[in-house]
């Protein structure tokens, strides 16, 4: 009974089946079916049929308050965790080659190793590569534990062993179990490991990070049920060329997902960037056309950040709209609303958008901006710079109010800004805003007047 049987898996989505076929018939991938071997288990089967009766209890007996967390000496990280690592959780980390994935976890390793036991597990580099890299980090010191390893089995046994309160595995993609015979990297693989480094993690309360690589297409390499298997997944992304790196979190079981964390990667590696706002704006010196500022809401923050827009006399049949860090369809609907609400149109005109610092804007409440950008450009006249706005700008021509418009407002005038120009109902309700004159819009045409 215990021959390995032959099994196809996709890549793409992890779908078994039992004959190659050149079209996976789960997910129709072309061409990701590989062969694996998947032993057959009998203890599993023995165990399951062993079990009694299915059991059932009440949601109010359950016990355990809010689960314990303790920081991982990075505040970025501890805030994107959802406030703090949590003991017996599982976290993916992905991100490009180089951009700190393996800094950043042996960074918050040395940090935690301070209070609790700490094992990190280096796959991908030998041990005299991460000492040169900890000395350099001036953290070598540290009393973290490290091995070079890449048997799952064995390292946890070792785990097993020394039991730590954390453990890092970098990365997943180098590691192996005994029970396949695929190599490390293969799609069975991943998933093997991964479910008995979570088993492990749930059953002794560790807490595991694992480092993914990620694919051309920038998702974390292998099946996507690896990201169902853990409880967070985090991606680590930046601009090209740009030292700012930003950690954001796409799953949390623990925490409120796309949270957002910024790194500043220098000579001793990464610094925690406590103000982000400040990064994201350019300041010019003088008012410039086509930029505008605003107030978005990252995960539970609100952050500044500037848009850009040029528009230009277009000599082709089909003017260019182009986005960068903003959708472009978005885009296109406010032109619309910009013809059919305040009767500028841009049908021979070329229309470019770019948030400044390589940032992804996907609110709504950065319609306003957007719109005010390309209508400075397209007028020549600068807006005044010390001004923001935000909101959402409707189909109907109507601005309306996006969350948390208040504190949105207070980080602008923390900032120094003494205008804004918000949607009717994000004006601060009783209290005033210190040092900042707040105008209440209701529609395009109120905006226009105003600016
Ligand atoms: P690394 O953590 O090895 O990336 P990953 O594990 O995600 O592949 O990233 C190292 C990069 O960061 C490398 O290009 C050099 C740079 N770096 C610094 O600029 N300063 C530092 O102190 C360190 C350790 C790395
Ligand atoms: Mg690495």
């Amino acid at each position: 009974m215990n021959k390995p049987r032959i099994l196809y898996v996709c890549d793409a989505c992890g779908g078994r089946s039992l004959k190659w076929a050149g079209q996976c018939p789960d997910c129709g991938a072309w061409n990701t079916l590989v062969e694996s071997r998947l032993p057959d288990r009998p203890s599993a089967r023995q165990a399951a049929s062993q079990k009694t009766t299915a059991q059932m209890q009440p949601l109010a007996d359950l016990k355990g308050g809010s689960e314990p967390r303790y920081t991982s000496g990075l505040t970025e990280l501890d805030r994107v965790l959802g406030g703090g690592l949590v003991s017996g959780s599982v976290t993916l980390i992905g991100g490009d080659p180089g951009i700190g994935k393996s800094t950043l976890l042996l960074q918050a390793a040395a940090s935690i190793s301070e209070q609790r036991r700490v094992l990190y597990i280096s796959g991908e580099e030998s041990l005299e590569q991460v000492g040169l890299r900890a000395r350099r980090l001036g953290i070598a010191n540290k009393p973290l534990q490290l091995a070079a390893e890449t048997c799952v089995e064995r390292m946890l046994e070792l785990a097993a062993k020394y039991r730590p309160a954390v453990v890092v595995v970098d990365s997943i993609q180098t590691m192996f179990t005994e029970l396949l015979q695929s190599a490390p990297g293969a799609v069975a693989q991943l998933r093997e490991a991964t479910g008995l480094l979570v088993q492990f993690a749930k059953s002794g309360g560790t807490a595991v990070f694992l480092v993914g690589h990620v694919t051309k297409e920038g998702a974390i390499a292998g099946p996507r049920v690896l990201e169902h298997m853990v409880d967070t997944v985090l991606y680590f992304e930046n601009d090209a060329g740009s030292r700012y790196r930003a950690i954001r979190a796409v799953k949390n079981r623990y925490g409120a997902a796309n949270e957002l964390g910024v790194f500043a990667m220098t000579e001793s590696g990464l610094k925690e960037v406590k103000n982000p706002s400040a990064i994201f704006l350019s300041r010019h010196a003088a008012p410039v056309s086509g930029s505008a500022v605003s107030v978005i809401r990252e995960g539970s923050r609100p952050m500044l950040i500037e848009v850009q827009a040029l528009v230009d006399e277009s000599h082709m049949a089909n003017p260019r709209r182009v986005c960068v860090g903003l959708d472009a369809n978005r885009l296109s609907m406010l032109l619309a609303v910009l013809h059919r609400h305040g009767g500028v149109a841009m049908f021979d005109r070329d229309v470019f958008v770019n948030v400044v610092g390589g940032l992804r804007v996907a609110e709504t409440a950065a319609d306003l901006p957007v719109l005010l950008a390309v209508l400075s450009s397209f007028r020549d006249r600068p807006l005044s710079n010390d001004l923001v706005l935000f909101g959402e700008v409707g189909l109907a021509g109507e601005i309306r109010p996006v969350y948390n418009g208040e504190e949105r407002l207070r980080e602008a005038a923390k900032h120094g800004f003494k205008r804004a120009i918000v949607p009717r109902g994000n004006a601060p309700q009783q209290s005033r805003i210190e040092g900042l004159q707040v105008t209440q819009v209701g529609r395009l045409l109120d905006v226009l007047n105003a600016v």
